[in-house]
């Protein structure tokens, strides 16, 4: 990749996504900063005048491509796309209407995919790149009231794993993120989002919503750090796929995965069984 690097970041506007963008300005880097929020966006800009490009818009997958031609008309290349724009739901799977798990869709896979496809010539024309999709935990696991939330996360990664392989022949570097809970605008109380609650679920995902809302201000993850060892993964030679982030994001994985396996072999005997007989 050249120095300095162009950035293209999702969610620069707060936590994860602002944290990175600062971090890319810190080394000299220059960054286009996707968010909502002109006015946060503006900040970055007058703190680092002429090495920001801010783009204030509500991101879809028809909106996307727009700012990877604007931001290569401008800057002549992408070297860096972080797909980190996204919002918390909180809610049981029956209480998840269409309407809002294909919201959450649209801005957890549709437009992150959408960039993807809008950067990748770019990227493959100068033989290098590196595509960062900020996943969560809950993309590797799911526990009750985040179903919908995780099933963004989970197509998200499902489709990165092989995007990985499809791209790393043109020099292209695909790292999955996988933040436990940090010190973000996420579990603020005007930027969650909860489903309509049904009474049957108060006992099952009631303490989900509780303790997601107990977040605010007390997350133990810091942003600055993870934009550090996000950078420090990117540098290595051979970056990992998927990086958790977090004590508690570490612990949760490491479960997970041993739990799996035990299940695995524990069932193995009836997952040999089903090919046909010799
Ligand atoms: N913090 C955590 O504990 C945690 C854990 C796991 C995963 N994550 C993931 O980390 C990513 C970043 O979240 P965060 O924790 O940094 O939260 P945050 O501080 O609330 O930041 C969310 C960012 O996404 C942007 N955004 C939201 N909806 C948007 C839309 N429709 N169009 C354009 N931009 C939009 C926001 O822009 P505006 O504010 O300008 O609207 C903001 O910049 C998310 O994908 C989240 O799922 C976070």
């Amino acid at each position: 990749m050249t120095d300095p690097k162009v950035w293209l970041v999702t969610g620069a506007s707060s936590g994860l996504g602002r944290a990175i963008a600062e971090a890319a300005l810190a080394c000299g880097d220059t960054v286009v900063a996707v968010g909502r929020r002109a006015e946060a966006l503006a900040e970055l800009v007058s703190a680092h005048p002429g090495r920001v490009h801010a783009m204030a818009f509500d991101l879809t997958a028809a909106s996307a491509a727009g700012c990877v031609e604007a931001a290569v008309a401008r800057h002549g290349r992408v070297d860096v796309l972080v797909n980190s724009a996204g919002r918390a739901l909180v809610g049981a799977v029956e209480e998840t209407g269409d309407d809002d798990l294909r919201a959450l869709m649209e801005l957890h896979f549709f437009a992150p995919v959408a960039l993807v496809r809008a950067v990748l010539p770019h990227m493959r024309g100068q033989g290098s790149g590196a595509i960062v999709q900020i996943s969560s935990v809950g993309g590797q696991l799911s526990f009750p009231g985040v179903g919908a939330y995780s099933a963004t996360k989970f197509a998200l990664e499902g489709l990165s794993e092989a995007l990985a392989a499809e791209v790393a022949p043109f020099g292209i570097t695909v790292l999955i993120v996988e933040p436990g809970a940090f010190r973000t605008g996420l579990h603020r109380g005007d930027t969650m989002h909860h489903t309509a609650p049904m009474s049957a679920y108060d006992d099952i995902v009631g303490p989900v919503r509780a303790q997601q809302a107990a977040f605010d201000g007390t997350q133990p993850g810091d942003p600055a750090k993870a934009a550090a060892a996000i950078r420090t993964a990117l540098a290595a030679g051979k970056p990992p796929l998927r990086l958790p982030l977090g004590n508690d994001a570490a612990d949760a994985i490491l479960d997970h995965l041993d739990s799996v396996r035990r299940e695995a072999v524990e069932w193995e005997h009836l997952a040999r069984s089903t090919d046909f007989d010799a």
